[in-house]
């Protein structure tokens, strides 16, 4: 169908179920054993409540806010996912930059350790250089690996480095199992894996499962960019996050796809910031989420809870695959206008505004 009739991002969720590969609608949809995150991470959003404020001149609402030093115009980003080839066997990550580059409003990307295409070349694919982009990393259990990826993620440019903490090993995701995984769209570094048992499966070997806080220690001492760790899941490892001094975590389950039945990252968010703020640590360090992330209200409710930035992973992936780069320009759109529709009925003009007062909680606990 032509482009302009999709109306909201379910729509290219919708649209990808029927034309995508069955290995790459498996990898891209599924989630971990019974998907109980996955759905909730979503359904929690429906838990909480506005409590717009009327008679505000919302004739100007601005969506630009800052992430880590940097100024954006919008308050969410592309949150990184391996293998973008799968669906886009052409073009993969590079179309991901350049439809969050080329439209009116630009979208922060993060691309992941395991892209099909080389760093260098998703970067030379963003059509300006100020364009952000963010590293996502998986650690190797062979640090020079790593090592060498900081510096690559130095000399190209990229703002920030985003340390994936929640695949020790990654997470039994039962339709991906069902398809073997061979296939060109394998990340760069990982040239001919192949696993009988899917893609999954096949990746998880990058990856160390060794990792601890003293190695994220390390990475602090090895670059000047900031450091963010992606995959935290209470508040107690937010409060060591904040004290080993890195510039900000992902409260995130990796989109339902690591542990089931982790709790929804919005429910953390909810009880964190206030404990930072009881402790003074709210302005140590910035706060992102991602996982079930489909509206414009959904993203409000974040930032109205203390979240600097919103991610989200599968619906780019799914816009990116129906129709590239122009998939991911109007994905951009369509949450950006409900964005905007969002704050002027709340009663809102610009992002600081938003606070956790203009919520109603109550609901939120129950399930
Ligand atoms: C991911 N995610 C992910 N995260 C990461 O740190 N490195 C990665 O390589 C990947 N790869 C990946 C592949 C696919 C197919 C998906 C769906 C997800 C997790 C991703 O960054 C993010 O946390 C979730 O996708 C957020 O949930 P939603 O928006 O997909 O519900």
């Amino acid at each position: 169908p032509d482009l302009d009739s999709l109306i909201n991002l379910y729509d290219f969720e919708y649209l990808a179920s029927q034309i995508l590969t069955k290995q790459a609608w498996c990898y891209y949809s599924s989630a971990a054993e019974d998907e109980f995150t996955h759905r909730e991470n979503h359904a929690a959003y429906h838990r909480i409540f506005f409590k717009p404020r009327v008679l505000v001149d919302v004739r100007q609402v601005d969506t630009s806010t800052e992430m880590l030093g940097q100024k954006v115009d919008v308050p969410f980003y592309v949150s990184a996912t391996a293998l973008v080839k799968l669906g886009n066997p052409q073009e993969g990550e590079k179309d991901i930059a350049r439809g969050c580059g080329e439209g009116s409003v630009k979208c922060p990307q993060m691309i992941s350790t395991l892209a099909s295409c080389s760093l260098q070349e998703i970067v030379e694919a963003a059509p300006s250089k100020e364009q952000i982009q963010w590293f996502q990393l998986y650690v190797n259990a062979d640090r020079s690996i790593t090592d060498k990826l900081i510096s690559d993620v130095e000399r190209l440019g990229l703002k920030a480095i985003f340390v994936t903490v929640d695949a020790p090993s990654l997470g039994r995701r039962e339709k991906d199992m069902q398809v073997k995984f061979s296939s060109k769209s394998a990340p760069q570094r990982m040239k001919n894996t192949s696993d009988a048992r899917g893609a999954s499966r096949a990746l998880s070997t990058f990856i160390d499962p060794s990792l601890t806080w003293d190695d994220i220690i390390e990475f602090k001492k090895k670059t000047k960019l900031p450091i963010v760790i992606k995959g935290i899941q209470r508040v107690e490892d937010v409060l060591k996050a904040a004290e080993i001094g890195v510039d900000g975590v992902v409260l995130s389950n990796h989109g339902g796809r690591q542990l089931d039945f982790a709790r929804p990252p919005i429910e953390v968010l909810a009880e964190t910031v206030p404990i930072l703020k009881e402790k003074h640590l709210d302005d140590k360090l910035e706060i992102f989420i991602d996982g079930g992330v489909r509206r414009g209200t959904d993203i409000l409710k974040a930032l109205c809870l203390g979240a600097k930035g919103v991610g989200l992973g599968r619906p780019f992936l799914y816009a990116n695959s129906c129709y590239g780069k122009a998939g991911v320009e109007r994905a951009v759109q369509m949450l950006t206008e409900e964005v905007e529709y969002a704050m002027r009925l709340l009663g809102v003009n610009s992002i600081k505004e938003l606070n956790p007062e203009l919520l109603d909680l109550s609901s939120l606990g129950s399930r």
